[in-house]
Formats: C-alpha cells, sequence, structure tokens
C-alpha cells in the first residue's frame, strides 16, 4: 500500500470494498467539464459519493458531481470518477492526482481521461472532439514535486510516451463506428482558473498547441508513471481566446459539453467494452 500519497488508498479500498465487494475493473474513466452525464449511458450500477472517500472529496465546480460510479457496459467493470478536481481549487496535488493512483491501486489497466478545451488549430469547431496525442504541461508545477506519490514511481519518471498508441486508435476506431470523425492534437495545460490572453493563444499556437485547457495532464503523467496505459478525448468547448468573436465563459463551455452530450456517451458506450482484454 502506497505510503507517500498524502490521502489514505487504504481507506478508498475499504469504502469500495464494502460497497462492491472485491473489483477490479478493466478501466477507470475521468468526467471532465460537463460530462458527468455520460453515466446513464454507459450501464451505472451503483454510486459512492465522493464525500464518503477522503483522497476524493466534494468537488467545488458547477458541472462536476462529485460520484464514484461502478457500471458495466457489455458486462465490462468500469468505475467513473464523475467530477474531478483541478490544481486551480488551490489544495495542491494531492487531490488531483488521487484517482490515477486509486485506478493502480484496484488493478485498472487503462485509465482514461476527458475535458472541455478551447480550441487553438484554425480548423476546430466547437463541439469537435479530439483525441490527445501529446501534452505541453504549461501549469507551472509539476505533480511528481515533493515526496515520490507511489512508490513504484522513480524519482525521474520517463514521458516519452503518456497517450497509449493502440488506446488512441482504439478512440478513433469508437469515432469511426458512430460516425464520429475524431481528430488528434496536442494538449496545452495551464493552472488557470483565468482563461487566456489572445496573445497567450498566439504564443501557444507557435509552440504547437492545438486546444488548451486545465485539467488532465496531471493524472495522465501519474498514471503514464504508474504503468497504465492512458487515453484521453477533449471536446472543443470553445474557441480559444482571441479566436471566439464572444467573450469565453464556463457557462459556454457547460453549454457546449451539454448539446455534445450524447455524441461522447455513444463514443465511450462504444469503447469502454472494447478495452476489455
Ligand atoms: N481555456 C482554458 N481552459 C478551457 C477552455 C479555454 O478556452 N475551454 C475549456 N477549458
Amino acid at each position: 500500500m502506497a505510503k507517500e500519497c498524502s490521502f489514505s488508498l487504504s481507506q478508498a479500498c475499504k469504502v469500495i470494498g464494502e460497497t462492491w465487494g472485491e473489483i477490479q475493473p478493466q478501466a477507470c474513466l475521468v468526467c471532465g467539464s460537463g460530462w458527468g452525464g455520460v453515466v446513464k449511458g454507459l450501464s451505472p450500477v451503483s454510486s459512492i459519493p465522493y464525500e464518503n472517500i477522503e483522497g476524493l472529496q466534494k468537488t467545488t465546480i458547477n458541472g462536476h458531481s462529485g460520484k464514484l460510479w461502478l457500471a458495466e457496459p457489455d458486462g465490462v467493470k468500469i468505475l467513473i470518477f464523475q467530477g474531478r478536481r483541478h490544481f486551480y481549487e488551490g489544495e495542491g496535488w494531492a487531490p488531483v492526482i488521487f484517482p490515477a493512483l486509486l485506478a493502480h491501486e484496484l488493478g485498472a489497466r487503462t485509465l482514461l481521461l476527458t475535458n472541455a478545451s478551447g480550441g487553438i488549430r484554425s480548423d476546430l469547431k466547437s463541439g469537435d472532439f479530439m483525441i490527445l496525442s501529446d501534452h505541453l504541461n504549461f501549469m507551472g508545477s509539476n505533480p511528481f514535486i515533493g515526496p515520490v506519490p507511489h512508490p513504484s514511481i522513480t524519482r525521474f519518471p520517463d514521458q516519452s510516451v503518456i497517450y497509449d498508441a493502440s488506446l488512441r486508435k482504439k478512440i478513433y476506431q469508437a469515432g469511426v463506428a458512430t460516425g464520429q470523425n475524431l481528430t488528434e492534437g496536442v494538449y496545452l495545460a495551464l493552472s488557470g482558473p483565468a482563461f487566456e490572453t489572445p496573445a497567450e493563444i498566439q504564443l501557444f499556437a507557435k509552440l504547437g498547441a492545438t486546444a488548451v485547457g486545465m485539467s488532465t495532464v496531471p493524472e495522465a503523467m501519474v498514471a503514464n508513471a504508474l504503468g497504465l496505459q492512458v487515453g484521453a478525448i477533449s471536446c472543443i468547448s470553445n474557441l480559444a481566446a482571441g479566436r471566439s468573436p464572444s467573450p469565453l465563459s464556463h457557462a459556454e463551455v457547460a453549454h457546449t459539453s451539454q448539446k455534445a452530450l450524447p455524441k461522447m456517451t455513444q463514443l465511450l458506450a462504444q469503447l469502454l467494452p472494447a478495452l476489455a482484454v
């Protein structure tokens, strides 16, 4: 059992065991901004409120409901984190990376992350889905600073390949099967919570960023260092600052996610059963 994590993985596993018995989920799914609604379409079994698990606590952001779900689409066990913590909430890395540590502790092979982002590349439209091929960590910090978060993580983790190629292919194929043509791109993560300036977005475009957001990267880094297969899907919820005709707002992000919810649900319902070994 990991000692270095400042939240107790054993407490989380105890609550999970008391609720669902000995489960080894095939995959864990983290639902980002507005994606909590996908649970309904993924054959949910039952849920545990985040309040019951010390490491998950209550989310503070509108659109992040705060429940841990067991779902069984096509009989495949999936654990769904309905709501995520962000670095900008100011409580450090521990709550942000806890889902990745818990996924590993429960023996999941795969961590699938979802988010909403601002589109930088000129062909992107609001509502498009992007598979992450790589990322740029501009959060101004690194989740491995301080004591290693898990005994199996080395001091200097290799991050050459974070987003697993075979999983990227499976996500793309699930898109094809559900009539969606998913693009791929590089996600640039900032701490937020302020949106960017147009000058920052122009710079990020020159640096090779396809889309910009405030999440996903820390969980992906930690899960990768723990040996999990990592995949991430971003919904372009708005055009990035300076590319959008209107001011940016969380309401627009939530509105686009809401509109794209049926598409995201179809995609995940197709993809998740395909993650069974
Ligand atoms: N910038 C940063 N984060 C975001 C955005 C954005 O434009 N849209 C959704 N999350």
